[in-house]
């Protein structure tokens, strides 16, 4: 068994709640792919192997725990067309699943490895990957099944929208996904997510849809208040939900009902940003005591970046959250809602995933905006960069 030090970290973020706030002049030592140890670099013990990072600071991988990388094309053009004036529609999906069901799986792989490298030269060690531009029993089924071999978070959303086939018969295609669909996504598939909102699934198809999925051991997550208020907030709290995403329309009862029920709120302001739409009033959540993740939700459409340091630098821009909310939501949040604890953070026993930064402090992942600051990134304490 070998040890590894990281030593001279200049700010060592571990999201430890009796730390109060980052180390300085700190140490970490991984053994066996965790978190051994912390604590000052002058007191750390001896390694086999040691690594000095230079002063630089080292945050906990991000956990990115909303993207849509299954698909092929992109939709470049509808981009240019709603700067221009031309409003996003949930309708522009069904272009992205022309194109996937077109893709051949060798295709759909390389993208999606791609993607995942790219988001990881940004610090993203651990990705949730939704199908949902398939729409078939065989195109959601194989999207998932290239998806489980990047990651153990995938997600079934055969409920993205109705694809035209059935555009004359939604409830038709409801029972597709709740019956066969669902049949042949499971057994790739730790979530099942739907789209709630008008022009996709009304609170009612998507409570079938999630039911179902849980009936088949899946957990429940769904997209909800993304284009205007909506019933899809109230329904994930009702269910219980780990982690209802987009938040973007929210009343005071849907803060509440967040707050009480302790459902993650994940925000995804590239999605506004790149949508032009007014950002989700996040100090709301924040104030009221609401779990808030921050996530990229990558996808051809509503938001093409991959960068969650983009994703922190907006939050803290636009969306009025501290630079410290905003990593430990990209980190300690997205593990949330994601279920997870062994990811997100620093502290002894975690999975020893973190980001050295090429700055002093993590502040400049607001305070520089657009910088690439990922200097190395390690998954179970090996660099992957
Ligand atoms: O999360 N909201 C639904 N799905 C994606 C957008 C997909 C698309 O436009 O292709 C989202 O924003
Ligand atoms: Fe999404």
């Amino acid at each position: 068994m070998t040890t590894l030090l990281l030593t001279n970290i200049g700010e060592l973020t571990t999201h430890d709640p009796d730390a109060g706030g980052p180390l300085r002049d700190a140490a970490l030592v991984v053994e066996r792919g965790a978190v051994a140890w912390t604590g000052p670099a002058r007191q750390a013990p001896a390694a086999d192997t040691s690594y000095d990072v230079g002063g630089r600071a080292v945050v906990p991988g991000f956990v990115d725990s909303h993207s849509h990388l299954m698909f092929a094309g992109d939709r470049a053009e509808e981009f240019a067309a709603r700067m221009t004036g031309t409003p996003y529609s949930a309708g522009g999906i069904r272009t992205t699943v022309a194109a996937t069901r077109a893709a051949t799986d060798e295709q759909l792989a390389a993208n999606l490895t791609r993607l995942t490298e790219e988001m990881r030269r940004q610090g993203t060690t651990t990705v949730e990957v939704k199908s949902g531009y398939g729409l078939t029993v065989r195109d959601e089924a194989r999207a998932l099944a290239i998806a489980r071999q990047v990651t153990a978070e995938t997600t079934f959303l055969g409920a993205h929208v109705v694809p035209p086939e059935y555009a004359d018969d939604p409830g038709g295609y409801v029972d597709l996904v709740t019956g066969p669909m669902l049949e042949a996504c499971a057994p790739y598939a730790r979530w099942v997510d739907a789209f709630c909102e008008t022009g996709a699934f009304d609170a009612d198809q998507a409570r079938a849809v999630l039911r179902a999925g849980e009936a088949k051991g899946l957990r429940g997550r769904l997209h909800a208040n993304q284009l205007g208020p909506g019933p899809g907030v109230q329904l994930a709290c009702e269910l219980g939900l780990t982690a209802v995403d987009h938040c973007t329309y929210l009343s005071a009862e849907d803060v509440d009902a967040l707050a009480t029920t302790g459902t993650t709120a994940t925000l995804l302001p590239g999605v506004e940003f790149s949508t032009r739409s007014p950002y989700p009033d996040a100090r709301a959540l924040l104030d009221a005591g609401v779990q808030v993740a921050l996530a990229s939700d990558c996808n051809p459409g509503s938001c093409y970046t991959s960068s969650m340091p983009l994703c922190i630098a907006l939050a803290v821009r636009e969306m009025r959250m501290s630079p410290a909310e905003a990593l430990a939501a990209a980190t300690l949040g997205g593990a949330r809602a994601l279920g997870r604890d062994d990811v997100g953070h620093l502290r002894v026993g975690a999975a020893a995933d973190l980001v050295v930064l090429d700055a002093p402090s993590y502040l400049h992942l607001a305070y520089r905006p657009g910088v690439p600051l990922v200097r190395e990134v390690l998954v179970a304490g090996r660099p992957v960069t």
